[in-house]
């Protein structure tokens, strides 16, 4: 969902609405409105949990509502505020600070109104909100000041005189001389990089006002811990990134960049001379890492599986108890977290709710924060102790390729494995051929894997009727099937499981007969005997199932109705090759069956609610 909002004499307001209350209709969109007259309106990314008793309020002293949104709600109390002013010169943005004091739950929010022609306000809590800045001409200043207030209400008539004087050139942004500026207020970066890469990130509680082309952060009130400013970052996204080009859609584009988006994150931290990787981001850390007695790594969906994946070399480099936690999971449980844990949280966007409070709950507990994000400036980035910056480059499409590929790299895996890490099967051991060796730059075998396309093609024509797909593997390759099930689930709109096939012989073997696809992940690793029995146990029920085998294993494509072929490297990294062909196939049936891969329903990139 993105909000913007550009002006200098114009001014627009735009909203993509995923729907968290009502069905998706004209009267359920934004802006939302405070009357018939639209005396305020405002676009809002997010959920407010307390709306159903401001409603009740709000309807008691005679509002009247006509959407099923929790949005209706700001827009009608910001009327309610104004309309019980106890001053006429009370400001937009007081009016602002007021509402958001009232509402609970998580919130991007841009205002405009007909009261205060010329101005607009916006806020956040808990969702993502940047503003991008744009002007030929040079701007007053770098670093935005955050005036500060305090909020008694006999005060206010005062606040209110002081605050219109407040607003010079030393307290606002805005270009030299009256010269024109324009300002974007959006809730991700890819919304605006066409017209600007100079973003200025809001805090929780920000409240950013435009007012006659100047710009002035407020909050309500200061704490110790602060920053007096808002500095103005320059993004390092080039617009080309966010393009499809060639491809008929961005997940395709981004399944094919991994080659480059696993080299772009091990550059400047895998050094194959020495066969280690370092992570900057973790160094000023090293002691509390080496100490901690425990790691646990928490995310949701993709970011979930990813933590899966790297949870076998993580044990392995640290030989510390790791619990991998699915966010919301983890938090309905009350998890107990101490000081001497350590917790990675790994996401894409950097601000998925349920993955950014659970990283508020370890931090209440003392616990070392790391983040693990593809999003500089994102929320789980900056409230983290520390971090690790995936640099996959910008992703577009709703399903996550890419990152999850990145994430699972030498120096993604190696993340937690404290700031200098090595690899194990680094450099890979005589079990593993030339084409191991290859690994060590990995490239050439992603390559490889993307080479397959239309075998998978092949494949997916004779499966995209299907109603049903399983995805089996154990060992390193279980993530593997989890990760091809939410991917062939969430965009092909098929029923499909990851199943461990150890799990096999516990339930999932039921569904077995020759109607049921399985799509079966076998490599040779130490798992390798244990999968070609489950292997029998499918054919024996007369199954007909589709290996992803490494290139010399010559035994499972003999049992195999059909197979398909992967190139070899270590272990640990195999998952990076073999998701490829799960990616892949899920693309296209989702193409075949005539869905928009990009857009798959009822999902949104970043999910910045409960
Ligand atoms: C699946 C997908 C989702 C996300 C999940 C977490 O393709 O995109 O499952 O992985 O919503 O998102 P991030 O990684 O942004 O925290």
């Amino acid at each position: 969902m993105d909000l913007k909002v550009e002006f200098e004499t114009h001014f627009g307001m735009a909203h993509t609405r995923w729907a968290t209350h009502g069905i998706p209709n004209a009267v359920n969109s934004h802006p939302q409105r405070s009357d018939k007259g639209n005396e305020f309106v405002v676009i809002h990314n997010g959920i407010i949990t307390n709306y159903k008793d401001l409603r009740k309020f709000l309807e008691s002293k005679g509002y009247e509502f006509e959407s099923e949104t929790d949005t209706e709600t700001i827009a009608k109390l910001i009327k309610y505020v104004f309309d019980n002013r106890e001053t006429e010169d009370i400001t937009f943005s007081t009016l602002v600070e007021r509402v958001i004091q009232q509402l609970e739950g998580a919130f991007a929010l841009v205002f405009k109104s007909i009261r205060y022609p010329g101005e607009a306000v916006a806020t956040r809590r808990g969702s993502p909100l940047l503003i991008g800045v744009r002007s030929k001409y040079k701007l007053s200043t770098e670093q935005v000041p955050i005036l500060y207030r305090t909020r008694t209400i006999e005060n206010v008539k005062n606040i209110c005189k002081t605050r219109m004087k407040r607003l010079d050139s030393s307290t606002c942004l805005h270009a030299v001389g009256d010269k024109a500026v324009e300002f974007f207020f959006a809730s991700d970066a890819s919304a605006i990089i066409e017209h600007t890469n100079r973003v200025i990130f809001l805090e929780d509680d920000d409240i950013a006002a435009v007012a006659d082309g100047k710009l002035s952060i407020h909050r309500i009130q200061r704490s110790a811990s602060d920053d007096p400013s808002r500095a103005i970052q320059t993004l390092q996204m080039e617009l080309q990134q966010i393009m499809k080009g060639n491809f008929s859609a961005f997940m395709q584009k981004e399944i094919f960049e991994q080659p480059e988006s696993v080299f772009n994150t091990m550059r400047g931290r895998v050094n194959f001379e020495s066969n280690t990787v370092l992570l900057g981001g973790l160094k000023d850390h090293l002691k509390e890492i080496r100490r901690c007695r425990r790691l646990i790594v928490i995310g949701c969906g993709t970011s979930y599986h990813a933590a899966v994946a790297t949870r076998q070399v993580l044990e392995e480099l640290t030989e510390l108890p790791v619990m991998v936690e699915l966010a919301s999971d983890f938090l309905d449980r009350n998890t107990p977290v101490f000081r001497d844990d350590v917790c990675f949280f790994i996401s894409q966007s950097g601000e998925t709710a349920d993955t950014l409070l659970a990283l508020r709950y370890c931090k209440d507990r003392r616990a070392l924060t790391v983040g693990v994000t593809n999003t500089v400036g994102s929320s789980i980035s900056r409230e983290t102790d520390c971090g690790v910056h995936i640099n996959a480059g910008p992703e577009i499409g709703v399903a996550s390729t890419k990152v999850e590929g990145t994430a699972c790299s030498p120096s993604g895996r190696a993340w937690a494995g404290g700031p200098e890490a090595r690899v194990p099967g680094y450099p890979p051991s005589s079990g593993v051929d030339a084409a191991g060796s290859r690994s060590v730059h990995g490239l050439e075998l992603i390559k490889e894997v993307l080479s397959l396309d239309e075998q998978i093609h092949d494949l997916a024509l004779e499966l995209y009727t299907q109603r049903s797909l399983l995805v089996m593997g154990r060992g390193y390759n279980y993530a593997t099937c989890l990760e091809g099930a939410l991917k062939i689930k969430e965009i092909t709109y098929m029923h499909s499981e990851g199943i461990l096939a150890g799990e096999l012989k516990h339930g999932p073997l039921a569904l077995i007969d020759k109607q049921m696809p399985v799509i079966m992940v076998i490599m040779k690793d130490p798992c390798f005997a244990k999968c070609q029995n489950a292997l029998q146990q499918v054919t024996a029920r007369q199954g007909r199932p589709i290996v992803l085998c490494s290139q010399d294993d010559t035994e499972s494509s003999k049992f195999a109705y059909r197979a398909i072929s992967l190139p070899r490297t270590v272990d640990c990294l195999q998952g990076v090759l073999s998701v490829i062909p799960l990616q892949l196939l899920s693309f296209h049936l989702a193409v075949l069956r005539g869905y928009d891969v990009d857009f798959p329903r009822n999902l949104a990139k970043s999910v910045t609610v409960e």
